[in-house]
C-alpha cells in the first residue's frame, strides 16, 4: 500500500497580490505540479493525506481553490485542518470527505477501507495558531485505536506532536505532547504517525512508533536551529511517500522541480540480470 501525503498548501486567492511570497512562490502552481508527479508514478498512491494548512486564510474561496487545483488527483483525498483554517468552512468545503458524525469541536476522523487503518487526529483550536491534545482528543483517539488493536495503523495528523529544535516552532506548537506520546505507546499498531505543520521533512520515534514531518508543497521552513533566526525559503515543493510493506513503513520524500535526469535503466536492467542469474556483484 502506497499513502501519499501532501501537506501545507497554503493556497491564496487566485488574484491575490498580498503576502510575502507574491511574485516567487505561486503555491497554486506548485501543489498542481505535486499533482501532476503524484499522478505520474507507477505504482501510484492508494490514498492522498492532505494534513492541514491547505489554505492561508481558510476562506471558502481559498478552500473552493484548493479542491479545484487537486481536483485532477486519481488517489482519494483524506483532509485534516492546519491552524490557517477555520473549522466552519473546512467543515463545509469538504463535507463529501468527512462523515457525519465528526467529534464536537474537531475533525478527528477514520479512513476505512485500505489495508492499513488511517486515523485523522485534528489538534487545532478554534481562533488560535497553537493546538492542544486536551481530554477530548486523548478519549477520542484512546478509544479509536483500542476498537482496532490487531489492524496496523496510521496516525495523521497536523502539528508534529514533539519538538524538532526550531525554538519558534517548538514553543508555538501543540500542547499535551507527553498525553498523546502516551496514548500511541499505549497501542503498538501504530506503525507510523505522519504530522506537517513544519514545511520540513523530519523523522524521529514518537511513543515507539516511526514519526515524520511532510514538508510543504509551497515553501520550506529553513534548517536553522539556532533560536534567535528563522527563515523561510523558496526550496522546492515536497511530498512523501509511505510505502507499506505488510510488516513497516518506509517514508519517501520527494521534491518536484527541474533537473538534470540520467537515465540509468540500462543500469538496472543489469541488476537484474545478475539478481537472476546469481552472478552477483564482484568488483571488475
Ligand atoms: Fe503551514
Ligand atoms: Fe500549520
Amino acid at each position: 500500500m502506497l499513502v501519499a501525503q501532501i501537506s501545507d498548501c497554503h493556497l491564496r486567492d487566485a488574484d491575490s497580490t498580498k503576502g510575502p511570497w507574491t511574485g516567487i512562490v505561486d503555491s497554486s502552481a506548485t501543489l498542481a505540479a505535486v499533482v501532476e508527479h503524484l499522478n505520474g508514478l507507477d505504482p501510484g498512491p492508494d490514498v492522498v493525506l492532505v494534513t492541514g494548512d491547505l489554505t492561508d486564510d481558510g476562506t471558502p474561496e481559498e478552500l473552493a481553490r484548493f479542491r479545484e487545483v487537486v481536483e485532477p488527483l486519481v488517489a482519494p483525498l483524506a483532509v485534516l485542518p492546519g491552524n490557517h483554517e477555520h473549522a466552519p468552512a473546512f467543515r463545509e468545503a469538504f463535507a463529501d470527505l468527512l462523515p457525519d458524525d465528526l467529534p464536537e469541536g474537531h475533525c478527528s476522523h477514520v479512513v476505512e477501507g485500505h489495508p492499513v487503518r488511517l486515523v485523522g487526529i485534528d489538534t487545532t483550536k478554534v481562533g488560535f495558531h497553537d493546538a492542544c491534545f486536551d481530554d477530548d482528543r486523548a478519549v477520542w483517539l484512546d478509544s479509536t485505536l483500542a476498537a482496532e488493536p490487531e489492524r496496523p495503523t496510521l496516525v495523521f495528523t497536523h502539528f508534529p506532536p514533539f519538538a524538532v529544535g526550531l525554538d519558534y516552532m517548538d514553543t508555538s506548537g501543540l500542547a499535551g505532547r507527553s498525553r498523546f506520546e502516551a496514548v500511541i505507546a499505549a497501542h503498538p499498531q501504530v506503525a507510523l504517525v505522519a504530522a506537517g505543520h513544519l514545511h520540513r521533512p523530519i523523522h524521529t520515534i514518537f511513543g515507539g512508533a516511526p514519526a515524520s514531518v511532510c514538508p510543504s508543497t509551497a515553501f520550506q521552513l529553513e534548517l536553522d536551529l539556532d533560536p534567535r533566526r528563522g527563515g523561510a525559503v523558496a526550496e522546492p515543493p515536497g511530498f512523501q511517500l509511505h510505502r507499506w510493506d505488510g510488516v513497516r513503513f518506509v517514508t519517501h520524500t520527494g521534491m518536484v522541480h527541474e533537473c538534470t535526469r540520467l537515465d540509468i535503466t540500462a543500469y538496472v536492467d543489469d541488476v537484474r540480470r545478475r539478481v537472476e542469474t546469481g552472478v552477483g556483484f564482484p568488483k571488475a
